[in-house]
This record gives C-alpha cells, structure tokens and sequence, in this order.
C-alpha cells in the first residue's frame, strides 16, 4: 500500500465502511480561508443552480470540472488530500470535478439516496473507481442536514437510478431492503474534517430547516486507470498537478477585486444532462 496520510486501519475501514471521516485533515485556518472565499464569491454564488428535490425544497450547488490555481484548486490539489485518495483508489487519480454544496439555513434542500456512481457511470466510466472528499466548510449537524451514509452499501454494486423531482435517486424498493440490513450513520462535522466515501456507497441528506447554514465542498477523483470511454460533460483522463500542503495558506482567500476567476464554472446551461440521471 502506498504511503500518505491515511493509516492501514483507516484503509480497511474504507473497504468495509465505503466511508471514512478523517477529523481536522484542514485546520481552522485553512478551513477558514476556504470559508471566508467561498461565501463572499459572488461568481460561486453567480454560477449556482439549483435542484427540486422532490421534497418541496431545492439544493444549490456550484460544480467546476478543473481544479484551478486559486484556493479551491489548492484544496483539490494538495498532497495530503489527493494521496489520500490515491490510498484509497489504489493507484494514481484525477480530478474529475468539483463543487459546492451550499445548503442555505432555512431552506436548503433535501439530497434523495443515491450513488455518484449511479450518475457517472452515464459518462462512460467503465469501473466503480471513484471517490469523493467532502470536506465540512460549516459544522454539519443533523439539525442542519448533514450527510448520512448507508454503512457497507458500496458492496452493493451499482444500484438503477430513477428522476425524482430533478434529482436522480437509487431505486428505492432496494433502498429500503438496504436500511433494513445496514447501519445508516449520521456524519456530523466539524469544519476541517473531510467525509471521504466510495462512488458506490449510499447516501442522501435532509433538509436544513435550521438556523445555520450547511456547505461543504466536495472533491471527486477518478482512477487515472478507469478513462472514460467517451466525452461527457466532466472531463476524461486529465493529469492532476499536487500542490504542497502549505499552498493553501500561500494562496489565500480569493481576491476579488482581481474578478477574473480561476475555474471554468459548469452551469446548468452548459449541462444539458443537468436533469437527467448524468448529472453531478
Ligand atoms: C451530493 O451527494 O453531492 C451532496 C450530498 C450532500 O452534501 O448532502
Ligand atoms: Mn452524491
């Protein structure tokens, strides 16, 4: 197994779990660096969309194929995170996109249970492996909607996905099987602690009906061994450049008065599969 941060329990507990939440892998200055830029860009608040969830709410969320040179690059990038992933992956990722989940005090949406792999697999990527890095932007709570995970669903395989509202969900008379069977875990976080998860693993979120906000950005890898077959909308074997861990502090908050920025956003505009069950 390679070296890098994560710890051969850790490891095994990802094989088991699909899921392992590495506490304070971003300290509070860093977490605040990424805090502080992301609620005061209005590109990132610009470029959001929003989803129906099917609920009677609506998730936002601002999603960007590559990584960029600015302090949402540097997360994405940094060395502690990416080999991590590569532990976890089992051999050399990349980026294969990014996005902000901001699920607003109040009136934040609902997430339905679903697989990322359940969308990805759509844009023709042969092999279930991914993974993603939630990384807690605000504390997650239960109150205000944070991530819940079906411990060991990974082991399921890839589960069909069905429109509801305009999200994609996981069919969900296997779903229900499935909460019968397997622990269903809250993941409560604190800023600087990174949910990481498999592609396969379920997992969905409540609506935020409390009064704190709820964002955390999530970082995708693919297995630079599992390139696409064909174009989608995010992207195809792209290699990742790491960053040394102390880039995050040297970048620093986003400057705005610079307003260039430094990430091509996807919009829904540009995502013609944004309803349909390829989407994020
Ligand atoms: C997602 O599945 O992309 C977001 C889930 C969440 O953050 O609640
Ligand atoms: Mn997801």
């Amino acid at each position: 197994m390679s070296d890098g941060p994560l710890t051969a329990e850790q490891l095994s507990d990802f094989e088991r779990d699909g899921f392992i939440l590495v506490r304070g892998l971003f300290d509070s200055e860093e977490v605040d660096l990424l805090k502080r830029s992301a609620k005061e860009d209005r590109e990132l608040d610009a470029h959001s969309y929003g989803k129906d969830d099917g609920e009677g709410g609506t998730v936002r969320l601002s999603l960007w194929n590559h990584p960029g040179d600015g302090i949402y690059g540097m997360f994405a990038r940094c060395n502690r995170l990416v080999t991590a992933m590569e532990q976890l992956l089992a051999g050399e990722v990349y980026h294969y996109h990014s996005k902000m989940i901001m699920k607003d005090a109040k009136v934040g949406g609902a997430w339905t249970w679903h697989q990322d792999y359940g969308y990805w697999y759509q844009n023709g990527i042969l092999y279930p492996d991914m993974a993603s890095a939630s990384i807690a932007v605000d504390a997650a709570t239960k109150e205000n909607g944070c991530m819940q995970v079906l411990t060991g669903s990974h082991h399921c395989g890839r589960i069909d996905h069905v429109l509801s509202g305009d999200q994609a969900g996981a069919d969900m008379e296997r779903v229900d099987e499935l909460v019968k069977r397997l622990p269903l875990v809250y993941c409560e976080a604190e800023p600087g602690d990174v949910l990481m998860f498999h592609s396969n693993l379920l997992h969905r979120s409540d609506m935020n009906r409390s009064d704190n906000p709820r964002w955390s950005m999530i970082c995708c890898y693919n297995a630079a061994r599992n390139d696409p077959y064909k174009d989608s909308h995010h992207p195809r074997y792209t290699p990742l450049n790491k960053v040394d861990d102390g880039m995050i502090k040297s970048v620093g908050v986003k400057r705005f008065e610079d307003d260039q920025s430094d990430v091509a956003w996807l919009d829904t505009s540009d995502d013609t599969s944004a309803t349909s069950l390829s989407d994020n």
